[in-house]
């Protein structure tokens, strides 16, 4: 029997509608993510991938079009219950790694278990695994500002990870790293994807993007063969 996805796009078209000017940020974009899969969207600037990324981190709804995710349509969810399910099925890591700078490197990767059903007297113990495998255990008591870029982009990483979700979603993410350092945190992305997680990685960088197995690029909001 063939698996299901995790994930499906079905036709996706979102538009913006700038005074008389409308914009078509993706055109019909369908695609259908499995579990496991290492895929990467790779395209020029403008061309449309934070707008997709968007789409499949359920942080915006499409114009038109369906988004499934584990055989559910979510793309007509009230935005409380899609808060509700990207907190336990989508695991971001920015560019910007985007952690609260005065809170501690255990603080960061606890925050997501607060919005989840998760009881508070495993918090630490969850958060402490996720440090582990991402070999942070020695910096858990140090505040975000206090690391280096690549330990920052680790703790984002432990914080994606900590609720379990179905997918990473990851928008360039070694953007801000020099290239020894970003090198450490695609081998982290690697090893997780070994481990079974399924990761979508979105990059300009053709390079990069070809570290995953399926690479899908798009242009002026279309994915093309
Ligand atoms: N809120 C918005 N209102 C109007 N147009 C927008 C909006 N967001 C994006 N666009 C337009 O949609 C197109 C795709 O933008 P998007 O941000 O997805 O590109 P991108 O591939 O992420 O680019 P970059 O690599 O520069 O981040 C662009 O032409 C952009 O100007
Ligand atoms: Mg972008």
């Amino acid at each position: 029997m063939a698996v299901e996805p995790i994930l499906s796009l079905k036709n996706i078209n979102k538009s913006y509608q700038i005074g008389g000017q409308k914009i078509e940020a993706l055109k019909n974009v369908s695609i259908d993510i499995h579990p496991g899969d290492f895929i990467s969207i790779v395209g020029k600037s403008g061309s449309g991938k934070s707008t997709l990324m968007h789409i499949i981190g359920l942080l915006d709804t499409p114009t038109s079009g369906q988004v499934i995710l584990n055989g559910k349509d979510v793309s007509k969810y009230p935005e409380e219950h899609l808060a509700k399910v990207r907190n336990s099925e989508i695991g971001f890591v920015f560019q910007a790694f985007n952690l609260l700078s005065r809170a501690t490197t255990l603080e960061n990767v606890m925050l997501p278990l607060q919005y989840s059903n998760t009881p508070k007297k495993n918090w630490e113990r969850k958060a402490m695994e996720m440090l582990k495998l991402v070999d942070l255990q020695e910096r858990v008591n140090n505040k975000s500002n206090e690391l280096s870029g690549g330990q920052r982009q680790r703790v984002a990483i432990a914080r994606a990870l900590v609720n379990d979700p179905s997918i990473i979603l990851a928008d360039e993410p070694t953007g801000n790293l020099d290239s020894k350092t970003g090198s450490e945190i695609i081998k982290k992305f690697i090893e997780l994807n070994k481990l079974g997680k399924t990761i979508i990685l979105v990059t300009h960088d053709n390079d990069l993007a070809k570290i995953a197995d399926k690479v899908f690029v798009i242009k002026d909001g279309e994915f093309v063969k």
